[in-house]
């Protein structure tokens, strides 16, 4: 049995699709950006805002200013207290968007309750937007125009064709409409473009009878954050699965794809190492493009 396929008890094998490989594709490319810019003369700048003291999100934000340095971005960083107020997030963005050595912008998600974490982004330079979430780009992805596109949407899109999954022509059920994954993921399949091209349906709790849909799907995309949501019952035999929901309970990862569907599906993204490791490269690679825009080299 190959090492890249998921073994079952009743025999039957998916393929899995990892992607770590995906990832460290985008950020080979990446590095080799950052290294022209940086020798144009442009040392680009990849800004972090932590608000509050929640230690996973301060986990997440050393894992990222790590591989900013390791890629050769600069990454200054703020980080305000629990009590900051809107006004104060504001404020930071603010410089940050004043400020012409700052080419990406990054606030940590989740922000303390008292915040409005879209109000806050909305005020946010849409061209140092690297989560691709500002209104204004998800207006770009509506209009097909180019812009920063949201990470875990495009990191999908670059898996799928990484693993030579075709996707143009076929028929794609996303479960769940959300403004991270799903709507724009719909957006982003439905362009005219090779690696995509699909037709798009979307089924959530509107929808009872969703499985009628997913039972079709030629591919499934499950982004709903309910664990286990998605069972081999839901899946067509032979498609391709991608687990793009999860739930945290502490440190533990709950996804939605249930681990059985790899009995019925024909290709899988792995529990772990799915569609984590695209997402993040695509926000340095949305980095590195503001800081190509945004400096005029390259
Ligand atoms: N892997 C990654 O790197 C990554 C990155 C970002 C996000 N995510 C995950 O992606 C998931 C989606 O995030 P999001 O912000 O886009 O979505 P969201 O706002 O959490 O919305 C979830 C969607 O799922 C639908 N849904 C929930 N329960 C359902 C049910 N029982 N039956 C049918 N539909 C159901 C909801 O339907 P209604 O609209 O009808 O309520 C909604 O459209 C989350 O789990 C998030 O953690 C993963």
């Amino acid at each position: 049995m190959s090492s890249s396929s998921v073994s079952v008890t009743s025999g039957a094998t998916a393929r899995l699709l990892p992607g770590g490989p995906v990832a460290d594709q985008v950020l080979a490319g990446v590095a080799a950006s950052v290294a022209e810019l940086r020798a144009a003369g442009v040392t680009p700048a990849l800004a972090t805002v932590l608000v509050g003291d929640d230690d996973a999100s301060a986990g997440y934000i050393r894992i990222k200013q790590r591989q900013a340095a390791e890629l050769g971005f600069a990454s200054p960083h703020v980080r305000l207290p629990a009590s900051a107020s809107q006004a104060d997030l504001g404020a930071v963005l603010a410089d940050f968007n004043a400020d012409s050595g700052v080419h990406g912008v990054l606030v940590q998600h989740p922000v303390p309750g008292h915040l409005d974490y879209d109000r806050a982004l909305a005020g946010l330079d849409p061209d140092k937007d690297v989560d691709g979430m500002h209104p204004v780009n998800m207006g770009r992805l509506a209009l097909g125009l180019p812009g920063p596109l949201p990470c875990t949407p495009a990191g999908i899109e670059a898996l799928l064709a990484f693993h030579r999954v075709p996707v143009s022509g076929r028929e794609v059920v996303i479960l769940g409409r959300g403004a991270t994954l799903g709507r724009p993921l719909a957006m982003l399949l439905a362009q005219k473009r090779p690696t995509a091209n699909a037709a798009v349906t979307v089924v959530h709790t509107g929808v009872a009878d969703w499985p009628r849909f997913t039972r079709r799907a030629e591919i499934l995309v499950a982004a709903a954050g309910v664990p286990g949501i998605v069972r081999p019952e839901h899946v067509r035999p032979g498609a391709v699965v991608v687990g793009g929901g999860v739930r945290y309970e502490g440190r533990r990862l709950l996804p939605d794809v249930d681990e059985s569907c790899a009995e019925v599906a024909g290709a899988i993204t792995p529990r772990v190492g799915g569609v984590g490791p695209t997402t993040v490269a695509m926000l340095f690679r949305n980095a590195v493009e503001a800081a190509r825009r945004l400096s005029g080299v390259g």
